[in-house]
């Protein structure tokens, strides 16, 4: 083995080009493949930038036979000339040039990896995520985390730059609630009392507003104990921001700038500017649900004014009982089989939905399906409203209109997907705004927050706080980013009004010895000068699955944790030992 000695890099990978021919070079990393081909040792070394070829001639006797040692992962360093490749490979960025090399090192060896770096052949994700420094050598992988640290770098320039302070908040703290459970930590010093991590800054954003710090933004960490999924983590980051006297409009302004500035830097794609902005009343009627994907169109109807005199029992029931009929029309898809139609059958079954009814639309009007129970004017009238064509397939589902909005855009994503209807490297982006302040939930009988309890209802429904019969047509100043049926982003104006934010915990049911402890700190401040401040959370994760195209949060996070939240490679959560259980105070209850 070699010692590093003295010797300095002078170039990574991607550095070099054809410009250099001829010059002296000194290149440091990991052997990413090695190929022995007419007396020559030809090794592609790998560095986080990406490859170089470095030749070994026989002739270079003492360091050829060191090259014949070598095998995939070992750390090496070599010094030579940079030279013009024989064999061009057009598929590597470097491909036209090759270090032929005079001295060549060792630094370190190893075993065969547990797992493979180079190649498609990938090995399961726990043995990949138990190996997770391992996995991260991957380039793939190494380009998403160097984007990821692109991406926040360009956020703090970009904020830095508009006048904003990033002020840090506490990790051990008081829950701030946003509707998931707390990571708690047990505290030694007070016996029988819990730290709770935050799942975000909310309340101490809001409080250095109150201080007057105007512009507030963290890279924040944040913990939720909830069910995970491909797009969750138990701890994740969020770009949190807060302004003061600020309205709707200019936080829009702002992270549109922003979403621009780092898609232009990362991917070369310009956003169009503004965000198209959707109520949320409208986002449901037109596309079932509150993120949705803008990438294609196949937008829902509503049919219940031309089927309110059906006699097929299916519709007929559905809007007897307050529900609704609802379809799409399905473009050239009157062609599929049985089996396609079933599997969107199953789709709406898994949703929560009754069924799907299909009609395929011929020249003069229904055909197969449910055709024959349909009359000959509702079908013109349908076909109509819907604008469809021969060839297309018309989805009606009868429910509801809360499941049958979840079935629609379940559906409509499927098949915008299955058939293709848009550029999968599109960005869509959109606001959708006007989101009720409460909903009601049938379960516990009571209204909880749409968003979370710190928001401004709008200021012409802040009066139906004392009525009600009209809680539930509060709308606040609530909105969400979205690109791609993906929910980037939440945030709202804040309640900066003590009267105000006390009516809002008597909707949510809080008496005031609940109110006292979880929040009385936070309604002091409020009586305190606070001004009208608002703001947003990007989730950072996210914003990168988009960018890098990644399908997993996993692969953005450098050691994520598994949908068990368990980190496979550090083995926590882990048992502790009796002393720490006995001076947390705790005791282990089966
Ligand atoms: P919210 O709870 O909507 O708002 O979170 C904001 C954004 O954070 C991301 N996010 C997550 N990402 C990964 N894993 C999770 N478990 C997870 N949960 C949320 C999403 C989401 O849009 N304090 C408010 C923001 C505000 O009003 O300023 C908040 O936390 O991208
Ligand atoms: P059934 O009467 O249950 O055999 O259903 C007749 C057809 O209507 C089948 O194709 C079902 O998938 C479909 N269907 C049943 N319930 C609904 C519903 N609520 N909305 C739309 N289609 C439905």
């Amino acid at each position: 083995m070699d010692n590093l000695g003295s010797l300095k890099r002078s170039h990574y990978s991607l550095e070099l080009s054809a410009q250099a021919l001829g010059s002296k070079v000194t290149v440091m990393g990991w052997v990413h493949r090695r190929r022995d081909l007419g007396g020559l040792i030809f090794i592609d070394l790998r560095d986080v930038k990406g490859l170089i070829q470095v030749v070994i001639h026989p002739e270079q006797e003492e360091i050829f036979r060191k090259a014949e040692k070598v095998r995939n992962e070992f750390v090496i360093a070599a010094k030579g000339t940079l030279s013009q490749r024989e064999n061009i490979n057009k598929n590597m960025p470097t491909g036209e040039i090759e270090i032929v090399a005079d001295e060549f090192y060792i630094l370190n060896d190893t075993p065969p990896l547990p797992i493979q770096i180079d190649g498609v052949a990938m090995a399961d994700e726990d043995l990949r995520l138990t190996y997770r420094y391992l996995d991260l050598r991957r380039p793939r992988l190494q380009n998403i985390i160097v984007t990821r640290a692109k991406v926040t770098s360009l956020i703090r320039n970009f904020l830095d730059s508009e006048g904003f302070y990033e002020i840090e908040t506490p990790m051990l703290m008081k829950s701030t609630p946003e509707g998931a459970r707390d990571y708690l930590v047990p505290s030694r010093i007070h016996p029988g009392k819990f730290y709770a991590l935050p799942q975000s800054p909310q309340i101490f954003k809001q409080l250095l507003m109150i201080s007057g710090f105007d512009r507030y933004y963290q890279i924040a960490r944040c913990f939720r104990d909830e069910d995970l999924r491909a797009d969750r983590q138990p701890e994740f980051t969020q770009l949190d921001i807060e302004l003061s006297f600020v309205q709707i409009e200019e936080i829009f302004d702002l992270l549109e700038r922003l979403m621009h500035r780092i898609f232009r830097e990362t991917l070369g794609v310009e956003l169009p500017l503004p965000f198209p902005r959707l109520k949320y009343k409208d986002a449901m009627d037109r596309f079932g649900c509150d993120k949705p994907d803008l990438r294609f169109g196949l937008e829902i109807t509503d049919l219940g004014e031309e089927l309110a005199n059906s006699e097929f029992q299916v519709f007929k029931g559905s809007l007897a009982s307050g529900g609704v009929v609802r379809a799409l029309c399905v473009p050239g898809a009157a062609s599929f089989s049985r089996r396609e139609q079933d599997e969107l059958v199953d789709l709406a079954k898994h949703l929560g939905g009754k069924g799907v009814a299909f009609a395929k639309v011929a020249e003069g009007g229904f055909e197969a399906g449910i055709s024959k129970f349909i009359t000959a004017e509702e079908q013109s009238v349908i076909m109509r409203k819907m604008d469809a064509k021969p060839g297309d397939l018309l989805a009606f589902v009868a429910d509801s209109y809360d499941i049958a909005s979840k079935v629609l855009a379940g559906l409509r994503n499927e098949l915008g997907a299955k058939l293709e209807l848009y550029d999968p490297a599109d960005f869509a982006f959109c606001w959708v705004t006007d989101f009720p302040m409460f909903l009601y939930d049938e379960e516990t009988k009571s209204w909880e927050p749409a968003h979370h309890m710190f928001s401004m209802p709008k200021e012409e429904h802040i009066p139906w706080l004392d009525d009600p019969e009209r809680i539930g047509d509060i709308e606040g100043q609530l909105y969400d980013m979205v690109c791609n049926g993906m929910e980037l982003s939440s945030g709202s104006i804040r309640c900066h009004r003590y009267d105000i934010q006390k009516k809002i915990f008597d909707v949510l049911g809080f008496t005031e010895e609940e109110l006292k402890p979880r929040f009385g700190f936070f309604l002091d401040a409020l009586k305190y000068g606070a001004p009208p401040h608002g703001g947003i959370a990007p989730g950072l994760d996210r914003l990168i699955m988009l960018i890098t195209q990644a399908d997993s949060i996993r692969d953005v996070i450098a050691f994520p944790k598994t949908l068990r939240a368990a980190d496979l490679m550090t083995e926590a959560p882990a048992e502790v030992d009796e002393t720490q259980w006995k001076e947390l105070h705790l005791k282990f209850i089966e």
